[in-house]
């Protein structure tokens, strides 16, 4: 099958055999991480443009890394020291890049629907590095990719979301996901932080962690948004811990071999204790490499690259 897409908007436009297609392209990517020399020309001779208008450490480096293994020219515009702050607007910027050449913009933006609006703006190809509460797709997809590398299949297992899905894109992208790959899905949470309309996704929703953790193979721990809580939805971070932080008594409650991730950035003693970050069940140093593998094979699907070598040493 091949990927006739230009534009990675979020999972939920994504069929399921696209996604094994993504899944299985990272694989081959990620046996480039064993060569010695770990850098193939693949996508040489290309430009990609890397805008974040809010924070990243994981995403855009891992976006960064991934283009330069593939040989691309990796581009990254400081929005801070941009002419966005003397009031360029989002498409004018795009339209300045495209200009110069970029096959291929990454965009992360506060505003929901902002990469679709620049997909409808430009022809470059166009890939949502997380927009709003809406999606964060490349998460999604490598957090999925985790679970196929470390228990063999996604279909059939049940997978346990953690925290604040009401503003977490992380959350949105991963249930699309599982759910087209046939995983069973639940959420658990404060009622003020996970939407009514979330059920409608087809997961179970939870508010009783300890209730939810029964008969689950994985638990996704998503972080507390410091910075996205003004309506008054936590009554505070102790009680927050206290209810749903992931700590070393209550995993025992999961499956036997359950698999622990956390999207990162963390915060290391509320919504996950030490001892469960870096415990035996962790996956979550094993996501950051499967993020570069999974933004690799989107970079090479979206901008139509060569064929990869095959090793040499
Ligand atoms: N998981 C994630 O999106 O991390 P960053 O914000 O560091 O990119």
């Amino acid at each position: 099958m091949s990927f006739n897409r230009r534009r990675l908007l979020g999972l939920e436009e994504l069929t399921g055999e696209e996604i094994d297609l993504i899944l299985n392209t990272a694989e081959s990517m990620k046996e480039i991480f064993t060569r010695q020399v770990k850098k193939v020309p693949t996508l040489r001779g290309k430009t990609i443009i890397n805008l974040f208008y809010e924070p990243s450490t994981r995403t855009k480096s891992s976006f960064d890394l991934a283009g330069k293994r593939l040989s691309a020219d990796m581009m990254s515009l400081s929005i801070s020291m941009s002419s966005v702050v003397k009031g360029e607007s989002l498409v004018d910027t795009a339209k300045t890049l495209e200009a110069m050449g970029a096959e291929a913009v990454i965009i992360r933006h506060g505003i929901p629907g902002t990469p679709k609006l620049l997909a409808e703006t430009i022809d470059a190809a166009v890939l949502n590095a997380g927009d709003g509460a809406h999606e964060h797709p490349t998460q999604g997809l490598l957090d999925m990719y985790t679970i196929r590398e470390k228990r063999g299949k996604i279909a059939g297992e049940t997978v346990l979301i953690v925290g604040d899905i009401k503003h977490s894109r992380v959350a949105k992208s991963n249930i699309w996901g599982l759910k087209k790959l046939g995983a069973e899905v639940r959420v658990a949470g404060p009622p003020t932080l996970i939407p009514p309309e979330i059920e409608k996704m087809g997961v179970e929703v939870y508010y009783d962690l300890e209730e939810a953790l029964v008969g689950v193979d994985v638990v996704n721990i998503l972080r507390i948004q410091l910075e996205r809580q003004e309506g008054g939805f936590l009554p505070s971070l102790r009680e927050y811990t206290e209810l749903y932080g992931m700590n070393q008594e209550r995993l025992q409650l999961a499956n036997d071999g359950v698999t622990v991730m956390h999207p990162g950035p963390m915060n290391r003693g509320i919504e996950i204790a030490p001892e469960v970050a870096y415990g035996e069940e962790s996956v979550i140093t094993d996501q950051i490499p499967n993020g570069v593998a999974v933004r690799m094979a989107l970079l090479y699907l979206l901008t139509g690259g060569e064929q990869i070598e095959e090793t040499t040493n």
